[in-house]
């Protein structure tokens, strides 16, 4: 494993939370996702199911958990199945997990081959009287056209069980995922180091000509380095005018003297993921308009970053930074006071130059389940991201940074990364 991985405490809390929050006499099944092929036996990657994750640790495919917190015997209760493996099949395909290893990383004291699954379900399904069954019900979820494994579960599950009630595990790990426990904050915090690092390591390789795509290279040293599973998304390394398509990320571009670059990047460790942008100058110094435009989006990160504390629900703060990013678009020249004064309240005018949400949840996710119908309470953890496109002047600019709510408000788990406008100043020289 490249990460130091979570205590085995840290899930068996987050299983204790969820069977509190099961109803009785209730199983719970969740799965790994599937691994991801090319076109023949190639892998493009695999990425644990999180919420699997979330209550075993376990990070390898064709995993199952069986969780009963009712169940009559007590080695019912808990169980963890997962891929087979003997000397033979390390021979083939190298080292998988034992079963004595996934005891330890999940805390679970049973552990069976995932071939006995069904035989093992049958003989516990008939005492009880519900499933709880893992679904991908993200708000943001991109598969809505894949048959995930989860599918193929409930699929199967509720042909073999067809008059026990089903229930959402989602809707419980939604919940408790939004709260962070201190083990979580320090893997995000892990991941946005990396990140700080990557960021510094570009700044000191940026030059005029230099290709988008060598400075994602850039990213990629200083992730793999050290010990990131990977990107947390594609990132974004958009020059000039590029920045102003928000999900550009074909990264082919020379970067041009005189343009801004700006940079959404993100490191995944122990499949906990940070998300970060900045903006910075390709030859090291800011135009003018470079930096009134900067300034102003990072006077809007400074000021919206404040509104992040316990009770302020998401739909307010994002009215608020819209009301920021209002007033510093009439300050630019770009929206007259007269105008927004005006303006139909459906359609303000702001939309034409920041037109995305400013706030998500941050954790297993990049964009983190969670309700944002729920205040803000102390444990989570959310980006804070405003920016403002200007397509008429190539130029593009956001700044974002993760913060941890606390009793005492925001704190901010990227302050090490540059921001100030002299601070990249002073580096790129
Ligand atoms: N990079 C994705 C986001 O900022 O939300
Ligand atoms: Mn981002
Ligand atoms: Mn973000």
């Amino acid at each position: 494993m490249k990460y130091k991985a979570l205590a085995s405490h840290v899930f068996m809390n987050n299983r204790n939370n969820f069977s509190k929050a099961m109803s009785s006499n209730a199983i719970a099944l969740l799965c790994s996702n599937d691994v991801q092929y090319t076109n023949a036996d190639d892998q493009m990657g695999f990425a644990q199911n999180n919420d699997l994750f979330y209550l075993t640790g376990i990070d390898q495919e064709e995993s199952s958990l069986l969780l009963y917190p009712d169940a009559a015997k007590k080695e019912n209760k808990a169980i963890l199945f997962i891929r087979k493996t003997d000397e033979h099949i390390k021979v083939w395909e190298g080292e998988k997990i034992t079963k004595e290893e996934a005891s330890d990383i999940s805390g679970i004291s049973r552990i069976e081959w995932a071939e006995d699954f069904e035989k093992i379900l049958q003989s516990v399904a008939f005492e009880a009287d519900a499933f709880y069954l893992g679904h991908n019900e993200h708000i943001k979820r991109a598969t809505r056209e894949l048959e995930t494994r989860q599918d193929r579960l409930i699929a199967w599950c509720k042909k073999q069980y067809p008059l026990h009630e089903y229930k959402r595990a989602a809707k419980l790990t939604r919940g408790l995922r939004q709260i962070k426990s201190t083990e979580e904050v320090d893997m995000i915090q892990k991941a946005a180091t990396i990140s700080i690092e990557g960021f510094k390591r570009v700044l000191s390789k940026v030059k005029p000509g230099i290709k988008e795509y060598e400075l994602e290279a850039e990213l990629s040293y200083v992730f793999l380095k050290n010990g990131a599973q990977r990107h947390a998304f594609k990132p974004i390394v958009a020059s000039g005018k590029n920045a102003c398509a928000l999900h550009y990320n074909d990264n082919d571009d020379s970067c041009l003297d005189g343009d801004m670059i700006l940079m959404d990047f993100g490191v995944c460790y122990g499949n906990y993921n940070s998300d970060t942008t900045r903006c910075f100058p390709v030859n090291g110094r800011f135009s003018d308009r470079q930096k009134q435009v900067y300034q102003a989006v990072l006077n809007c990160l400074k000021e919206g970053s404040k509104l992040l504390k316990p009770g302020v629900f998401p739909e307010m703060y994002e009215a608020q930074m819209a009301t920021l990013v209002e007033t510093e678009l009439i300050h630019l020249g770009l929206l007259t006071q007269a105008d927004v004064a005006d303006q139909d309240p459906e359609k303000p005018l702001y939309k034409k130059y920041f037109m995305h949400g400013t706030a998500h949840h941050i954790g297993l996710d990049v964009h983190d389940v969670g309700l944002y119908s729920r205040a803000l309470e102390t444990g989570m953890v959310l980006t804070c991201e405003p920016g403002i496109y200007i397509p008429e002047e190539g130029i593009g600019c956001r700044l974002e940074n993760d913060y941890l709510i606390s009793d005492n408000g925001a704190i901010n788990l990227t302050a090490h990364m540059p921001i100030e406008i002299a601070e990249i100043e002073k580096i790129m020289s």
